[in-house]
């Protein structure tokens, strides 16, 4: 597929997906949805790939759902269009491997609800986040009622879903919106030095880790802890075996 919307580049097992239409501020039209559908289908089947970065070209990450495309659209359509894009995050979110937001810029409506999107964010501190729909008489279309208070918890979403304020890295920092904050210049360095670090741990190791949490959270504490037990014991002959041995042999596993 000819991407428009996105630039992926590979190397050494990190792809990087830089959303780039930096004319609307990265805004997500159809278009952007159908390649990133693409791009994950590729993944998905790519065993060289071990991490997934996202982030945006210019001044934002993205602005959010794009208005233009969005304001003549009927009841239908929208419905339609909220779902083409919630099933795209799920589809990101159900990704085996990490996917990390590196923030760079605005990332307002669809565009926080793309990073909600991701494992976790890694943010510059020019970043401004914020739900800002219900300043154009809307509301969240691509899961950010659903997931912000499950991230935030229910108040933190409210107030930030309900004020349309926008705030910026600091305060998304405070919040637990972001789990890291770094000069600009420094936020793709500091991005892939945390992909590499995730690297370096057992690979099957990292995919489990990531599948029990989100189904976990998706499921009762006890059907969380009884999956965890299941992984925990099949992962000894996976990894853990040699991941034991070579800590008790002073050396670096061989995965
Ligand atoms: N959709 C379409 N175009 C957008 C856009 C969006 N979400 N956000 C910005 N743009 C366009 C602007 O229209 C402008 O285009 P022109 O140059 O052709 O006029 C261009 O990007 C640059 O934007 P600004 O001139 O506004 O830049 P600024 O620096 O003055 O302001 C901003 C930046 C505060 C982010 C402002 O652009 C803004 O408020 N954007 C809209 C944010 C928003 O409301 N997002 C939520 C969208 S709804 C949604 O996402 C629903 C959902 O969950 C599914």
């Amino acid at each position: 597929m000819d991407y428009q919307n996105l630039i992926i580049e590979k190397k050494e097992g990190i792809a990087l997906v830089t959303i780039n239409r930096p004319k609307a501020l990265n805004a997500l039209n159809t278009r952007f949805f159908n390649e990133m559908d693409h791009f994950v289908g590729l993944v998905k089947d790519d065993k060289e790939i071990q991490i997934v970065i996202i982030t945006g070209t210019g001044k934002a990450f993205v602005a959010g759902a794009d208005i233009s495309e969005m304001v003549d659209q009927s009841p239908e359509e929208g419905t339609a269009f909220s779902k083409l894009g919630q099933k795209t995050f799920s589809s990101l979110e159900k990704l085996k491997i990490p996917v990390i937001a590196a923030v760079n810029g605005f990332a307002l409506g669809g565009g926080l609800e793309l990073a909600l999107g991701c494992d976790f964010r890694i943010a510059s501190t020019k970043a401004k986040f914020g739900q800002p729909e219900v300043n154009l008489g809307m509301i969240p279309g691509y899961a950010g009622t659903q997931r912000l208070p499950r991230l935030l918890g229910m108040a933190d979403a409210l107030y930030l879903l309900m004020t349309a304020d926008i705030i910026n890295a600091e305060e998304a920092l405070r919040i637990g919106l972001v789990q890291k904050v770094v000069e600009p210049e420094e936020l793709m360095e500091e991005v892939f030095k945390i992909a590499k670090n995730i690297q370096s741990k057992g690979p099957e190791a990292i995919k489990k880790v990531k599948y029990v949490t989100r189904q976990g959270m998706k499921s009762s504490f006890e059907k969380g802890c009884e999956l965890e037990a299941e992984y925990f014991g099949t992962q000894f002959k996976a990894e853990g075996e040699e991941g034991m041995k070579a800590f008790l042999e002073k050396r670096k596993p061989n995965w």
